[in-house]
């Protein structure tokens, strides 16, 4: 048996077996459940009669996956709260957590919904809902594009995400805008004329785009904004209004606690909005609109193109914000989307500057800690720089707002502590300046991510990175690549598993 998920009353489960004489071997929840099934055929059922008098015994999230000794042509999966979908082959049949899964057998493909669970022999799958009764689910054809899921002759699967990154922005720019790139186009429901807030719940790397986003939406709309963490937002008391629009953000478009928070949500706000990269996804259906980001299948655990493709839907649907508001004129949008045209050129410069990041890494490699520092669109960004660099190089990193160092972390620095610094040389550049300094005077080591005009004035500092001259809605995007590339190489120089972090899931469809 395979399990992905938690079975929250296991260990009710676990004594009541116990009590009947069956005997554990480990204290996994997992092998709670394959006991009951056994439990169940000892007493004289079919294997499908076990798996289903064990079901309505399962509280919590699963996608679960059976076989039996002795039946070669039977396998029998179910979903409660955890993606799970049925491939179709030729004289065989495949269970897999997705589409991408199942892409290198087959692109026909039945997902599952909530509740189902479905029998499966060479010849084909027969589901039930969650209710016992048949269920018609449809089987749809996955796009080839969707599926291909190579390294396209990179060393993992990270280096090409991040290396796609123009042409992922190029094309989700190309999707989301009309008239030649000169006015959105986005769907109807996308509309924050009468809202009187935005709220924005994400997990990970997406709650760190929204909360880039949380400028673009004050600064380009005037609308109030609110962003959480979904796993916080599902269980403190938010107070919520009818006029209010919710933006959920999730790359795989599965992850729990996100679609835990949007169900909460669901019918209490104005209208929800799912920005996704898997529009089959669950909060891709369960959103009143959801928008894709058209990043493309990512396979790397840690999120690169999906971050900076989430952050260009956010700046879109913040532009449809103004204009809905009355905040931005027609011709100011198509102002703000001629400079948008430019992004793309400008990543692939800052990716051009990937061997003066690599030979950095090697040094940064060295250090046991390191902090990043931002202020404005580029403290949220300094936050996700210091999360990949944790999770992919197991080195322990933090993200400050620069004018929050002198409020307590200013203590650890010493001659041992990196500090990197993201600052474009914009409004807030100066006051950045004066938090490197007092970083400098206590011999911490600075590295400055800045422009040459930013650079030049910054004078002396441990090492430094140049990025193209970025106008200021386009900074994060740009500055993302090098705090990627940072992330990656010091990952190969300290020899982690890039592609896989230890402990990690692409997916996390348990809370
Ligand atoms: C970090 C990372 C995670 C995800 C988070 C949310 O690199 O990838 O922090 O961003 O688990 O995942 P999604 O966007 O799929 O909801």
């Amino acid at each position: 048996m395979v399990h992905n998920g938690i079975i929250e009353n296991f260990r009710a489960l676990r004594e009541d077996l116990a009590a009947q004489g069956l005997a554990f071997e480990s204290e996994t929840d997992t092998e709670t459940i394959a006991l009951l099934t056994r439990h169940h055929l000892d007493s004289g059922m079919t294997p499908v009669e076990a798996v289903a008098a064990t079901l309505k015994r399962l509280d919590g999230a699963f996608a679960l996956a059976f076989l039996f000794d002795g039946h070669d042509d039977l396998m029998i999966g179910a979903r409660k709260g955890s993606p799970l979908a049925v491939g179709h082959g030729k004289g065989e049949m495949y269970l897999g957590s997705d589409a991408i899964a199942l892409a290198p057998m087959t692109d026909q493909v039945t997902y599952l919904e909530e509740g189902d669970w479905v029998v499966l022999t060479r010849a084909g799958a027969q589901i039930y809902d969650a209710q016992g009764r048949l269920a018609n689910r449809p089987t749809t054809r996955i796009r080839l594009d969707q599926a291909r899921v190579d390294k396209a002759g990179h060393k993992h699967f990270m280096a090409k995400e991040i290396a796609e990154q123009p042409s992922v922005l190029a094309a989700s720019l190309g999707f989301h805008t009309a008239n030649g790139q000169t006015s959105l186009a986005l769907p109807e429901g996308v509309d924050f004329s009468t809202c009187d807030r935005v709220t924005m719940v994400a997990c990970g790397t997406g709650h760190y785009a929204t909360q880039v986003a949380k400028y673009w939406f004050e600064q380009l709309a005037g609308v109030p904004v609110e962003t959480d963490i979904a796993s916080e937002y599902r269980y403190r008391q938010p107070v919520l209004s009818d006029k209010a629009v919710g933006i959920f953000v999730s790359q795989s478009g599965e992850t729990a606690d996100t679609l835990a928070a949007l169900r909460h949500v669901t019918g209490k706000v104005a209208r929800t909005i799912g920005v996704i990269n898997v529009p089959t996804s669950s909060i891709a259906r369960e959103t009143d609109v959801a928008l894709s980001i058209h990043a493309g299948p990512e396979i790397s655990v840690a999120s690169t193109k999906g971050f900076t493709a989430q952050l260009l839907v956010l700046l879109l649907l913040a532009l449809k914000a103004g204009l809905d508001r009355g905040r931005l004129t027609e011709a100011q949008v198509s102002a703000h989307l001629e400079t948008l045209r430019g992004l793309p050129a400008l990543m692939a410069q800052a990716l051009d500057h990937e061997p003066e990041v690599e030979a950095l890494a090697v040094r940064l490699a060295e250090s046991r800690d390191a902090l990043f520092l931002g202020r404005g669109v580029m403290y949220p960004l300094a936050l996700e720089a210091a999360l990949k660099l944790k999770e992919l190089s197991y080195m322990h990193a933090e993200g400050y707002a620069s004018g929050e160092l002198k409020h307590g972390p200013i203590a650890l620095i010493d001659k041992n502590m990196p500090v990197i610094v993201l600052a474009p040389h914009d409004a807030l550049y100066d006051k950045t300046v004066s938090n490197m300094q007092e970083v400098m005077a206590r011999q911490g080591q600075v590295i400055l991510i800045s422009d040459r005009a930013g650079l030049e004035e910054a004078g002396d500092v441990w090492a430094r990175l140049v990025m193209p001259n970025v106008p200021d809605l386009l900074a994060p995007m740009v500055y993302a690549v090098p705090a990627q590339l940072l992330s990656y190489h010091t990952a190969l120089a300290r020899g982690t598993d890039v592609d896989q972090p230890r402990n990690l899931a692409k997916s996390v469809t348990v809370e």
